[in-house]
């Protein structure tokens, strides 16, 4: 069965991946949504009854979900068009403040997830198929006050570019997904709001819009996306001016 898979799909961009595939691709007979609150899943797939929609309520930062994924698709033995890897978390603050297993599960939702998830999807997928890895402007250079975040972004980045890479043999596209800020639950849960001029200065992108034109860019073979002219500009300065400098704007 023609199948996508989309991580972190209880809400925030997630839920608008769900809505742009649904709009987007006709020809995608089953979606596999995967985050941690079932009931937001289920309410979420209600919304579309006319469609085939799978939930799966996976912690992704437990590596027995990883297993659980597995063994799932080796029953349903899907043949996956497109995999949009989404789920992700940040946190403000300083390394020297910050609890350790805080860090430590954002390295493991935004990298180790993503890396499983991938691995294990690839015997699904044929020539045609897509990926789609949600990264972040905070790849772009170093962010102090946003230290492993933003060298998750980083991994996910580089990871994203050699795959696409390796996978072009075999007619496979992964496209890089880096949005600014968005107004989702992201900013509240990496406890943001109300603790960062740099946040509350900075253009915020449209989670419809990225959603959008990321998978529309996928569906046209392309590897990049960034959300807004200035964030397209912050890309380039990134990679001419030396970080030292640019670190002086980015702190946030
Ligand atoms: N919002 C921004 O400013 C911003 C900017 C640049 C990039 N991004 C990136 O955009 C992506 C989507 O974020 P968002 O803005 O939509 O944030 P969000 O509204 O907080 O959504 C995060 C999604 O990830 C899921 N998730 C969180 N922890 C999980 C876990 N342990 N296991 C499985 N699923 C988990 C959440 O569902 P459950 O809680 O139900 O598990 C939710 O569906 C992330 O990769 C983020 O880094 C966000």
């Amino acid at each position: 069965m023609k199948s996508a898979i989309i991580t972190g799909a209880s809400c925030g961009l997630g839920e608008e991946y769900l809505k742009q595939v649904i709009q987007q691709m006709p020809e995608i007979e089953e979606i596999w949504l995967i985050a941690r609150r079932q009931e937001k899943l289920e309410m979420l797939a209600s919304r579309f009854p006319d469609r085939c929609i799978r939930c799966l309520p996976l912690d992704l930062t437990d590596a027995e979900s990883f297993d659980i994924y597995q063994k799932e698709l080796e029953t349903a033995q899907p043949d996956i068009v497109l995999l949009i890897n989404n789920a992700g978390c940040g946190k403000l603050g300083l390394l020297a403040d910050a609890a350790f297993a805080e860090q430590a599960g954002m390295v493991d939702l935004n990298c180790r997830a993503l890396t499983a998830i991938t691995v294990l999807s690839l015997p699904y997928m044929q020539r045609g198929a897509g990926i789609l890895n949600v990264s972040s402007i905070a790849s772009y250079a170093p962010t102090p006050r946003m230290t492993v975040y933003c060298a998750t972004k980083s991994y996910v980045s580089a990871f994203s570019k050699s795959l696409h890479e390796e996978l072009r043999p075999r007619g496979i596209t992964v496209l890089t997904a880096c949005p600014g800020p968005m107004a989702t639950g992201f900013l509240e849960a990496a406890n943001i709001i109300g603790r960062s001029r740099t946040f509350e200065t900075l253009p915020y992108c449209h989670p419809e819009r990225v959603a959008r034109k990321s998978l529309s860019r996928l569906r046209r073979g392309k590897t990049w996306y960034t959300d807004r002219g200035f964030y397209k500009l912050y890309r380039v300065l990134g990679k001419l001016l030396p970080h030292s400098l640019v670190m002086k704007f980015s702190k946030t």
